[in-house]
C-alpha cells in the first residue's frame, strides 16, 4: 500500500511517538491518505520507552526535519512542555495528539476532539442545545467534555465510577466555559432528565471486559437519540448493542480514529480534504481494518 519505492531525500517524514506503538493503526491510516492524495509523505512509528526520553525525542525529531507527529499513550500530556505553542482547544483539554513543525519548534494540537465532532456531524448529530452524558473521566472524557462545552451543549453530565474524578473534570470544564456540568456515579444515571447524546469513553467493553458495559441500566437508552463508544475492538460493544436495541443511532470509535488522523494530516499539510475524498479514505480504512482484524 505504501509508495515505498518512491521514498528519497525529498520525502516528508511524519511519525507517531508512544509506548507501545507496534499495534498502532496510524501508520496504515496516514500512509493510505498520502497514497490516495499522491503526496510524497511517509509516516513511521517511534517507540519512546521512558518518559525521561520525551524531550530528547522531540528535539531529535526536530533536528531530523520531521514535519509532524502524532503523540499517543502515555505521552499526550508530558509532551506539552516541550512545544513552542499549543492550540487553545488542546490547552483546554490538557493533552495534545498532533505536533506540527514551525520555525520555532513544534506546535501542539488535539485532533481527537475534531475526530469526535466529525463522527457526530457526519450523522447530523448536533451538540448545540443538547444534553450530553459522558461516561468516564479520563483523557478521552476530557476531549468529549470540551467538545460538548465548546459545541454549546445545554448541559453536560459526567458519569464515572470514581465520582471525585468526574467532579475534577467538571471543574476543569467550568474553568473555561459557562455551562452547567454535573458529576455523578452510575447509580444516578437514570435521574438525568431528557438526555440526547451519550459518549462512552471508558475502556469497559474491550479486552478483558469484552461483553461488559459500563451502563448497566439500559433504560437510559430509551431516552437518548445517539450514542458513541470510543471503542472499535470489538466493532460493536455490549454498550452499543444495548443502545441499538433501544433504537439509538450508534457510532463506534473507528470514525473518530479516522477523522482525527485526517485532521492531523490536514494540519501538517495545510490542506482541506474534501467530503468525498474523506469518505473514500474512510471506506478504504474500514475495509483494511475489518479485513485485518478477522
Ligand atoms: P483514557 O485516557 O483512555 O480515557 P484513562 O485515563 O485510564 O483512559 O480513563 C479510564 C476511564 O475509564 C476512567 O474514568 C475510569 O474510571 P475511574 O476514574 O473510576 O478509574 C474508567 N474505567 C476504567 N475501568 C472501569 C470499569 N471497570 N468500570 C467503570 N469505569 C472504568
Amino acid at each position: 500500500m505504501n509508495c515505498i519505492s518512491l521514498i528519497d531525500g525529498k520525502t516528508n517524514v511524519f511519525g507517531i511517538i508512544g509506548n507501545p506503538v507496534e499495534h498502532s493503526f496510524s501508520p496504515v491510516l496516514q500512509n493510505t491518505i498520502a497514497c490516495e492524495l499522491g503526496h510524497d509523505n511517509i509516516y513511521v512509528p517511534f517507540c519512546v520507552k521512558e518518559k525521561q526520553e520525551i524531550q530528547a525525542a522531540i528535539n531529535g525529531a526536530y533536528s531530523l526535519g520531521i514535519m509532524g507527529m502524532n503523540i499517543t499513550i502515555p505521552y499526550k500530556k508530558e509532551v506539552m512542555e516541550f512545544l513552542c505553542e499549543t492550540d487553545i482547544l488542546a490547552e483546554q483539554i490538557g493533552a495534545v495528539n498532533t505536533l506540527k513543525r514551525t520555525d520555532k519548534g513544534y506546535k501542539g494540537y488535539n485532533t481527537d476532539i475534531i475526530g469526535l465532532r466529525k463522527s457526530l456531524e457526519v450523522r447530523n448529530i448536533i451538540v448545540e442545545g443538547k444534553t450530553v452524558i459522558i461516561t468516564g473521566a479520563g483523557g478521552a472524557a476530557n476531549s468529549a467534555a470540551i467538545l460538548a462545552a465548546n459545541g454549546k451543549a445545554k448541559k453536560i453530565y459526567i458519569v464515572n465510577r470514581t465520582v471525585d474524578n468526574a467532579a475534577k473534570l467538571a471543574e476543569r470544564v467550568s474553568d473555561f466555559y459557562d455551562i452547567e456540568v454535573n458529576a455523578m456515579g452510575y447509580n444516578e444515571i437514570m435521574s438525568i432528565t431528557n438526555p440526547d447524546i451519550l459518549i462512552q469513553t471508558t475502556s469497559v467493553g474491550m479486552g478483558l471486559t469484552k461483553g461488559k458495559s459500563p451502563v448497566e441500566d439500559t433504560g437510559i437508552f430509551k431516552k437518548i437519540e445517539a450514542v458513541l463508544d470510543i471503542i472499535y475492538t470489538p466493532w460493536e460493544t455490549r454498550f452499543l448493542s444495548d443502545a441499538k436495541k433501544a433504537g439509538c443511532t450508534v457510532i463506534n470509535g473507528f470514525d473518530m480514529l479516522v477523522y482525527q488522523g485526517i485532521a492531523s494530516y490536514e494540519i501538517w499539510n495545510d490542506i482541506v480534504i474534501g467530503k468525498q475524498q474523506t469518505e473514500k479514505i474512510r471506506d478504504i480504512l474500514v475495509e483494511c481494518y475489518t479485513q485485518g482484524s478477522k
